[in-house]
């Protein structure tokens, strides 16, 4: 599906909203609406968002991050703006005590009376596609975009058997990933680094997978890393992911004041939106990949080497 090949209603509903977003001052009013109604949201459904950040500020960072930190990372131009109203995005502290809360209130509204739950409904599915369609036990996972490591420990649930990896750009969301590691007594490898040239060795792995990944990615990081998933995938292997579907109704149908505060925080989304991934994943060296609805607004897609 392209922009062009979506309903004329939308391409101008699309189009007005990224002309408000256009407009600086606009766009900050829509970024802190979007913070508060995510905050008010968490603390509506018990998540104590502000409680939960003071205990985790009180913790001293440095040593994670010394830990994590790989001074030779170069962030691409495209990760180094505004994501989820915060300035420097992904590159803050504040970013990293806040992800676990924010996802537990964005995922809230899935399904209708699920609250605090709805989180570990949407990874559940998503592992159940993966019992279903990945043919084979993985010994190897690489988990990018790993964040804090929700998707990382929830991989390492169902597939105790492998040696996981944990992959993102963030040093601040590993600090957090590696602090809750060493919580758990859990055996991850964190490695600070981007998604589209890891630096890890060819076909090391026997899953690569990617939760919520893809929306924060301009078109072409995508295909990149498309490409250096099929790089480090054995023969046989299986790449996965699982964002959110353009072609859910919810989407389709979303009030323009709702999608005008989404957009205001995921710069990406109309190029997420808009990019085929079955021919981008065959384009990297991919069989036809299948694409499986697996919530009234996500989708999880399997492709096999
Ligand atoms: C929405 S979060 C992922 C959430 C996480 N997987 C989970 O299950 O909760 C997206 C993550 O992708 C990371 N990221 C964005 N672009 C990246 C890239 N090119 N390489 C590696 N990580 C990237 C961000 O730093 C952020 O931590």
């Amino acid at each position: 599906m392209t922009v062009s090949s979506l309903p004329p209603e939308s391409n101008l509903a699309s189009r007005l909203i990224n002309s408000i977003l256009a407009i600086k001052p606009l766009a900050k009013v829509a970024k802190h609406q979007a913070r508060q109604m995510i905050i008010n949201r968490a603390e509506k459904i018990g998540v104590p968002w502000r409680e939960n950040v003071h205990q985790l500020s009180q913790h001293d960072w440095q040593k994670e991050l010394a830990i994590i930190e790989n001074s030779n990372v170069i962030y691409p131009d495209y990760y180094l703006c505004s994501f989820h109203a915060y300035e420097t995005g992904n590159l803050s502290w504040q970013s990293a005590l806040e992800v676990e809360s924010a996802a537990y209130a964005v995922h809230a509204n899935i399904w209708p009376g699920t609250g605090i739950k709805g989180d570990s409904r949407l990874r559940h599915n998503y592992h159940e596609v993966l019992k279903q369609q990945v043919v084979i036990s993985p010994q190897a996972i690489l988990d990018i975009g790993c964040s804090v490591g929700m998707s990382t420990f929830s991989l390492q649930e169902i597939y105790p058997q492998a040696k996981v990896t944990g992959l993102d750009l963030s040093p601040y969301h590993l600090a957090v990933a590696h602090y809750r590691s060493q919580q758990k007594n859990s055996q991850i490898n964190w490695v600070h680094g981007a998604a589209e040239s890891t630096g890890l060795p060819d076909a090391s792995f026997d899953l690569v997978s990617a939760f919520l990944l893809f929306h924060e990615l301009p078109q072409k990081a995508a295909q990149d890393i498309f490409k250096e998933a099929r790089r480090l995938l054995r023969p046989g292997g299986h790449f996965t992911m699982m964002d959110m579907n353009p072609r859910a109704e919810a989407y389709q149908k979303m009030p323009p004041y709702v999608m005008t505060l989404l957009k205001s925080t995921e710069p990406y989304l109309d190029e997420y939106f808009s990019l085929d991934m079955s021919t981008a994943l065959v384009n990297a060296g991919f069989k036809s990949p299948k694409i499986t609805p697996m919530s009234p607004r996500h989708r999880t897609i399997v492709a096999q080497v």
